[in-house]
């Protein structure tokens, strides 16, 4: 059977209360649908740690730099909850924008610091969006455990901080990366992308891997971010947006590996964009 899906705050409370009182633990998976094999490793980890799983669907305009990017966001409502049917989850929250942002909505979450760099500098505003829908789905699930995937690393760095800064009782569980057979880090982005984009697409991730190999064996960090960003350009890329190394905790940029770090890129195929992130060391 497909999972019930609810389309009111009002009832997600009801549930979510019923569920903590009878001392059930409550897990969230926050989606913009267009669900994959990443998305369904989210719903798989909460299905082994918490008693109710609610997945939600929101494409959230809030977190778009553009009217057209929100209008072309993937959007399968129905293949999405045929997809989670086998792992039985417990309610798809899909609420429409009012349920979100009802009349008269004002308030902006805004994380700083970890937002100053990276996708914060090049889609201004887009952090704050997700702060403040993450903030909303959080407190309307009650959730004492939320699922979100490495690939959006700088995504899940700002949501554990706001829930920490804001005592919000749910703890960020994150998830590792789930990539194609060829290595492109899985997306909903992915399904933007023409048959012969598709095949140029996974040089992102093969470039940032030669890179990250030549930093551990002690190479200097701009000769190999120039050799990485040739080896892009040349697969069909039009823009490097960023390729950076950072700390993996507080997303300082570094030179060498001298500690936990990613590799993070952005760059852009065929008017789409794409994100991935490696560790290195
Ligand atoms: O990663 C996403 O899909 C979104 O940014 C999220 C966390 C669901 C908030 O809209």
């Amino acid at each position: 059977m497909t999972p019930p899906i609810i389309r009111k705050r009002s009832a997600l409370r009801d549930l979510a209360t019923r569920w903590k009182r009878s001392g059930e633990t409550v897990g969230v998976v926050p989606t913009m649908g267009a669900l994959h094999q990443g998305h369904l490793s989210l719903v798989r980890a909460a299905k082994k740690e918490c008693d109710r799983v609610i997945v939600t669907v929101f494409v959230n305009p809030k977190q778009f730099n553009s009217p057209e990017d929100y209008e072309n966001y993937p959007r399968t409502e129905e293949e999405d909850a045929r997809k989670l049917t086998p792992f039985e989850v417990d309610a798809v929250y899909a609420p429409d924008g009012a349920e979100i942002y009802p009349d008269g909505f004002a308030t902006t979450v805004s994380v700083s610091g970890l937002t100053d760099a990276l996708c914060g500098v090049h889609r201004p505003g887009h952090f704050d969006g997700v702060a403040t829908v993450v903030t909303k789905l959080f407190t309307q699930s009650m959730a004492d455990r939320a699922y979100f995937g490495e690939k959006d690393y700088q995504q899940l760095q700002v949501v554990t901080r706001l829930s920490a800064d804001l005592d919000l009782g749910t703890a960020v569980v994150p998830c590792p990366t789930i990539r194609e057979e060829d290595g492109l880090a899985m997306s909903s982005r992915n399904l933007l992308l023409s048959d012969r984009a598709r095949t140029w697409a996974p040089e992102l991730n093969r470039a940032m891997e030669e890179m990250a190999d030549g930093l551990l064996r002690g190479g200097d960090f701009e000769t190999l971010k120039t050799e990485a960003i040739s080896r892009i350009d040349r697969a069909g890329f039009t823009e490097v947006e960023y390729l950076e190394l950072r700390s993996a905790d507080t997303l300082e940029l570094l030179q060498t590996a001298d500690r936990p770090a990613r590799l993070l890129a952005a760059a852009w195929l065929a008017g789409v964009r794409l994100i991935d992130n490696i560790a290195v060391g």
